[in-house]
């Protein structure tokens, strides 16, 4: 039996601070909290323009933190040399564009394969466990376990959106090539994480598939906090992953 773990995302966190330009509300403060209500790991997403978490903000949280650092990034020269000198636990390699509002669709894993390869390698012999952020399609599982990543993350955006809108025919199809996917990478030996766009009924919903160990929820996490509290919303997503 996997042993499901809760991620958060604390992007949005300095999504408010920058707002206004000083350290309120405080990353690292937000990243203890999610610590002490049930968070296993934390993640944050640095993007290449900086626009949430920036480089002092991933150095202070390895700094700081006893759980593990997800660092999500694009496949960049520059990322990864950051993500080398950091060392968190585990990075996931996301596709980036510039003007998205937030990460659109999995990364292809057959477009720059040669940096996507050599970036592979470099960071799992820095020790760092490598996750690849992609649609939930068989093909795509199968080029991650050409690449040898240790973990993918399975796109749930499009679930999501199915589910939020009511489209019960599209959210049930794409339920299912979730749960395909999660099943052909777990017999391949490939940790199998989710993320985008979850919140208390889609993960509930995703929990029943049990190749899923890793939840990375962000968005909804600090959107719900304005009303309930961060420490209530992850204790609340907790017990829906764990119990
Ligand atoms: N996982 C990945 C790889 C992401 O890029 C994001 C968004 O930054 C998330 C999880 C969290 O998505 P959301 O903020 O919609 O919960």
């Amino acid at each position: 039996m996997i042993k499901r773990k809760l991620g958060i995302n604390i992007d949005h966190v300095a999504t408010l601070r920058n707002i206004r330009g000083n350290n309120f509300p405080s990353v690292s403060k937000a990243a203890l909290v999610a610590l002490s209500s049930g968070a296993d790991s934390i993640t944050v997403h640095l993007r290449e323009d900086q626009r949430h978490i920036k480089p002092s903000d991933v150095l202070l949280l390895k700094k700081i933190l006893n759980i593990p650092l997800n660092l999500e990034m694009a496949l960049t020269k520059k990322m990864i040399s950051f993500a080398t000198k950091v060392k968190p636990e585990f990075v996931c390699l996301v596709p980036e564009k510039r003007k998205e509002l937030t990460t659109e669709g999995g990364l292809n894993l057959f477009y720059n394969l040669s940096l996507l390869k050599k970036s592979i390698l470099k960071l799992k012999s820095t020790n760092i466990a490598v996750s690849l952020f992609i649609d939930p399609e068989i093909r795509m599982v199968k080029q991650a376990i050409k690449l040898k990543a240790d973990n993918i993350e399975i796109h749930t955006g499009s679930y999501c959106n199915f589910l939020n809108n009511k489209n019960k025919i599209k959210s049930r199809l794409e339920f299912n090539k979730i749960k395909s996917a999660a099943k052909f990478a777990s017999k391949n030996n490939l940790g199998v994480h989710c993320g985008h766009g979850l919140d208390y009924i889609s993960t509930k919903n995703i929990r029943a598939i049990k190749e899923i160990s890793e939840y990375n929820i962000g968005h909804f996490v600090i959107s719900q906090s304005v009303f309930d509290g961060l420490s209530n919303v992850i204790k609340k997503l907790s017990k829906i992953i764990k119990n």
